[in-house]
């Protein structure tokens, strides 16, 4: 099956690779000629574990190929998945959906035979019939069937969500496309993944609906995490105790600083936006977004507090700056609030990120010292905290980390130490959702 894929961004590259692993022919296509140039020569534009030896191997097996002329990748293909950037619209949260209409437009102008067009972005309700109008409006000829995929991919764990995905929707109301997608998911067949299909706005709800519900859900546990330090309780055996009801589940039951990235800040305000433009707020997740937005400052609190309620003058380390670990994106971070607070409070800041460092300078520019190492951060240190779970921070040799600091204060915002292990270091340690 020859597939186009326009937009190389996180979504396409893997999904595009992926989809050429499985042994489909497949363009990704990007109006930005340097990604495509640097795509070409074996650089990826963003760090995926797995990601370069995927791309590299199907390129070389002839099945993956970059470019920036969507009109011969489009007329070359049975199926063109739209997997253009959707960011949060300026002033008022909705999704921008102009990258959408325009990939629609000049899908419109090269389409070539029967063609199947694909949702693959995080879009709004009712976005699948605006692309269809659109296509139908700018070429009268053009026969497409226009279908949603929402993408369910983890940054970081994208691949193995991919080929091992709990389940694949697909909204669509053409038979005909019906056909084509069951044929582009038959690889998947072996792993039994679940093809769900259903209405095209259906599909479209379930992708907003899923990450608020898991948004909802840290949430849940960051607020129980808070009443176990006033109650003297562990949030890691309430998230156990609670979790293995398995109508529950164990999944995203971590107390931590917050959610962050490109997706559960961006979807849950743009479900929110929805709902209350078709006068159904949805409570539960407007309180969501506010009780995070709130959580990631509480963190530089709960670090000031750590350091005996000043920290001006002091030095503060931070661990890992990326909203999660084994990516290097810093959108809506933890870090980037808890940075900014501390250099409110007359800290200064050094840090350090396996991967984020480049996003990071981006980002916080100088606001930050940054060095080399976990070690090299421990520098004069008042405090250090551990910010994002990395691996690499998981057996940090505690002793040779304290004789660098000018105080041994272990803040650890993930839980990735058990209090015991730290205290007998001679350590003075405050974590989340639990008493040391
Ligand atoms: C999320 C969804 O998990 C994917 O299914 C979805 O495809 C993707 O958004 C998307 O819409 O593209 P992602 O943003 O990569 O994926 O990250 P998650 O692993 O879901 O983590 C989101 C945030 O929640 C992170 O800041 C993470 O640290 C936080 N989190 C997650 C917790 O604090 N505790 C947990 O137990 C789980």
């Amino acid at each position: 099956m020859k597939i186009a894929m326009i937009g190389s961004g996180y979504v396409g590259l893997v999904s595009g690779s992926c989809f050429a692993d499985f042994g489909h022919s497949v363009t990704c296509v990007d109006l930005d000629q340097g990604k495509i140039d640097a795509l070409n020569r074996g650089e990826m534009p963003i760090y995926e574990p797995g990601l370069d030896q995927l791309v590299a191997g199907n390129v070389a097996a002839g099945r993956l190929f970059f470019t920036t002329d969507l009109a011969s990748a489009v007329a070359g293909a049975q199926v063109v998945f739209i997997a253009v950037g959707t960011p949060s619209r300026r002033g008022d949260g909705h999704a921008d959906l102009s990258y959408i209409h325009a990939a629609a437009r000049d899908i419109a102008r090269a389409v070539d035979g029967f063609t199947v067009v694909v949702t693959k972005s995080t879009v709004p309700v009712g976005t699948g019939d605006e692309v269809e109008r659109i296509i139908r409006e700018t070429n009268h000829e053009a026969d497409v069937a226009v279908v949603s995929n929402p993408e369910f991919l983890r940054e970081g764990a994208a691949i193995a969500d991919f080929k091992r995905p709990d389940r694949v929707v697909v909204g669509i109301e053409d038979e005909r496309a019906r056909q084509v997608m069951s044929e582009v998911y038959r690889p998947l067949n072996l792993n039994q993944a679940p093809v769900m299909f259903t209405e095209r706005r259906t599909s479209e709800l379930i992708k907003y609906a899923a990450n608020a519900f898991l948004a909802v859900k840290v949430t849940f546990i960051n607020e129980i995490a808070d009443l176990c330090e006033k109650v003297g309780a562990n949030v890691q055996e309430v998230s156990r105790g609670v979790g293995l009801d398995k109508r529950i589940g164990p999944k995203f039951l971590h107390a931590g600083p917050g959610y962050g990235g490109s997706c559960f800040p961006k979807d849950t305000v743009a479900l929110v936006k929805t709902a209350q433009d078709y006068d159904s707020p949805i409570r539960l997740v407007e309180t969501t977004i506010a009780v995070n937005d709130q959580r990631k400052r509480a963190m530089a609190r709960k670090v000031i507090t750590a350091c005996g309620g000043d920290v001006r003058g002091k030095t503060i380390g931070l661990l890992g700056l990326t909203f999660k670990p084994n990516t290097d994106d810093m959108r809506e971070a933890p870090s980037i609030s808890i940075v900014q607070a501390l250099i409110d409070a007359g800290a200064a800041v050094r840090a350090y990120d396996p991967e984020g460092m480049a996003a990071a300078r981006a980002v916080l520019d100088e606001k930050v010292t940054y060095v080399a190492s976990a070690y090299d951060v421990a520098d004069d240190a008042a405090a250090i905290v551990i910010v994002t779970e990395w691996d690499a921070f998981r057996a940090l040799d505690l002793a040779r980390l304290k004789e660098r600091m000018a105080s041994p204060i272990l803040v650890d915002l993930r839980n990735v130490y058990q209090p015991y292990e730290v205290l007998r270091h001679g350590f003075s340690y405050s974590s989340v959702g639990r008493v040391a």
